[in-house]
């Protein structure tokens, strides 16, 4: 029995990094957990871990930049699933290779990281607000980036989204709060996953030294803080930020 046995749980952006390692952790605590992701080959992946901790898991394969497909997805999970409890609004990345400085970024670099770093998570939300006001139960968790508190050089696109989540969460976090549904955000610092692997090895040695706990984040640390928020020891909690960061910046 764990802390979200019997409880719905939907992790955008499941399949990799940390959208992996808090559908992992969530179905470990008990949760039946839908995910949803673009890569069908890895989501499945995910989806059979999940499977492992006798969890029920519903995987759909799906664009998120595609607002019908988003649409239907929620829907299909109420239909098939249940009403959700949590929903983790996990998708977002930087412009990664198209990275640029601000003066030199094309307009649709910038529209692309608005949209799949915020403007999603907005619509994700929309989606499941209703039923949980009339449930007078739930919880949003978004995970922003302690960029949006630093401004990371280059990232004034994904800093702009992830402050603008920061945004999201206070003002819906004080519309829902008489209905109990908290919501709140949680800002990794930088996180052992695709995107860092990837980086040279020089670059990721002066990432690691500039955090005061030498060491970057592990996806389960961000998942242990998702799990956190979602559960009942933080029912009075909302509207919050909470950094994972290792100290590289304090808020
Ligand atoms: N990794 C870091 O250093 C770091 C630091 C701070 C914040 N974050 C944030 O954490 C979250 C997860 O980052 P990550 O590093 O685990 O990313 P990741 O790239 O490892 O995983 C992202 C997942 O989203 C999926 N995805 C991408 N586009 C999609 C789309 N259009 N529709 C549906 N699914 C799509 C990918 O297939 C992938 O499974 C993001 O919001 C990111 O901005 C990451």
């Amino acid at each position: 029995m764990g802390e979200f046995e019997g409880r719905v749980v939907i992790v955008t952006g499941a399949a990799h990094g940390i959208g992996r390692a808090m559908a992992l952790g969530f179905a470990a605590e008990g949760a039946d957990v839908a995910l949803l992701d673009r890569d069908g080959a890895a989501l499945a992946a995910t989806a059979e871990a999940a499977r492992g901790h006798g969890r029920r898991v519903l995987a759909i394969e799906a664009d998120l930049l595609d607002r019908a497909v988003l649409v239907e997805s929620f829907a299909r999970i109420g239909r098939d699933f249940g009403p959700p409890h949590t929903l983790v609004n996990n998708l977002g990345q930087t412009a990664r290779e198209r990275f640029s400085l601000f003066s030199d970024a094309p307009a649709e670099v910038l529209e692309f990281v608005l949209d799949i770093s915020l403007h999603a998570a907005l619509h994700c939300a929309r989606q499941v607000v209703g039923g949980m006001k009339d449930r007078r139960a739930g919880r949003i968790v978004s995970i922003s980036s302690d960029s949006a508190l630093n401004g990371d050089l280059g990232c004034v696109d994904y800093a702009a989204a992830k402050a603008g989540i920061l945004g999201f969460t206070r003002a819906l976090a004080r519309e829902m709060a008489p209905y109990g549904v908290t919501v709140n955000a949680i800002c990794p610092g930088p996180t052992n996953t695709r995107a860092m692997q990837q980086v040279p090895k020089e670059a990721f040695e002066r990432a690691r030294l500039a955090v005061p706990m030498q060491a970057i984040c592990e996806p389960e640390d961000i998942a242990h803080a998702a799990l956190f928020l979602a559960s009942s020891r933080a029912r009075f909690i909302t509207g919050q930020t909470l950094v994972v960061n290792g100290g590289r910046v304090f808020h």
